[in-house]
């Protein structure tokens, strides 16, 4: 997941990966958003993608600094950003290096970006992501989550079981045999044959809180079953499959 990898996609996003904020079954970004709007504040949509949740922080934000990795997906991000003045977008890797181009953020979003299956630049992400939150300030990252993987292993082998599949053959066909032993125990899984990195709840919370934030809220995001796969049956209903929610504030 390089610079290469996300440039590679820009013109093909919407097909290759799912929105959080449409598929957000409860729409619960959305009210997150509104509930800390402030006009006289800034926020920050950190690998903001093309742009699916910038225009919502700009109508309800003073100013909002949007940054990516892809200059292919800042354009996009630009266009969908076309009505709005107060939107600054800057090409960032916040992998590297350390000196940002615009100051630390009242209110910083961050969806699905901290997911790279490389420890190191991940370690540094967390840094960059987390320094970004100006004291006083509000952090919102959506992380994959570990337990809804191994979950989500558990309602496939359930399925095969339902169908009258022999448990040897079920365990067969429902587990993630791709990737090493060691990946798998650091929560990296394949994600549609990409290797992504899935958080425990209580990681999250020791990620944070060595970088000076506290956790105030860890929460599951539902999402509905077509994201984990293509038909689910009917009868496959709650509880859904989730990423983490997780709303973390800076302390002054
Ligand atoms: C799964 S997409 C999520 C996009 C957006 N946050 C959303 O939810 O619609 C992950 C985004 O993070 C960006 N990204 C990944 N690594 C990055 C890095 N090191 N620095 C800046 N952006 C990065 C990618 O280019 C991509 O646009």
């Amino acid at each position: 997941m390089n610079r290469a990898y996300w440039e590679d996609l820009a013109d093909t996003y919407d097909e290759q990966i799912f929105s959080v904020l449409r598929r957000d079954r409860e729409g619960r970004l959305k009210r997150l958003i509104q509930d800390h709007a402030d006009g006289s504040k800034i926020a920050a949509d950190l690998g903001c993608g093309p742009g699916q949740i910038t225009p919502l922080l700009a109508t309800h934000f003073g100013r909002v600094h949007a940054c990516d990795l892809s200059e292919g997906l800042l354009e996009h991000a630009r266009a969908g950003c076309a009505g709005f003045r107060n939107v600054a977008f800057h090409r960032v890797d916040l992998s590297a290096g350390t000196r940002s181009p615009f100051p630390p953020a009242d209110f910083v979003m961050c969806v699905n970006v901290i997911i790279t299956s490389d420890l190191a630049r991940r370690e540094r992400l967390w840094e960059r992501v987390t320094r970004l939150v100006a004291p006083g300030g509000t952090l919102v990252l959506v992380l994959p989550s570990h337990e809804a993987a191994l979950y989500t292993n558990f309602r496939r082998l359930d399925w095969h079981l339902r169908a009258g599949l022999e448990a040897k053959d079920a365990i067969h066909h429902s587990l993630d045999r791709q990737g090493s032993v060691s990946e798998l125990e650091q929560g990296v899984r394949g994600i549609e044959g990409v290797r992504t990195k899935h958080y425990l709840r209580e990681e999250i919370i020791v990620q944070l809180q060595d970088r000076g934030l506290r956790a105030n809220e860890i929460s599951q995001l539902p999402y509905d079953w077509d994201i984990e796969f293509p038909n689910p049956p009917d009868w496959m209903g709650a509880p859904y499959p989730w990423n983490w929610l997780v709303v973390a504030r800076r302390e002054r």
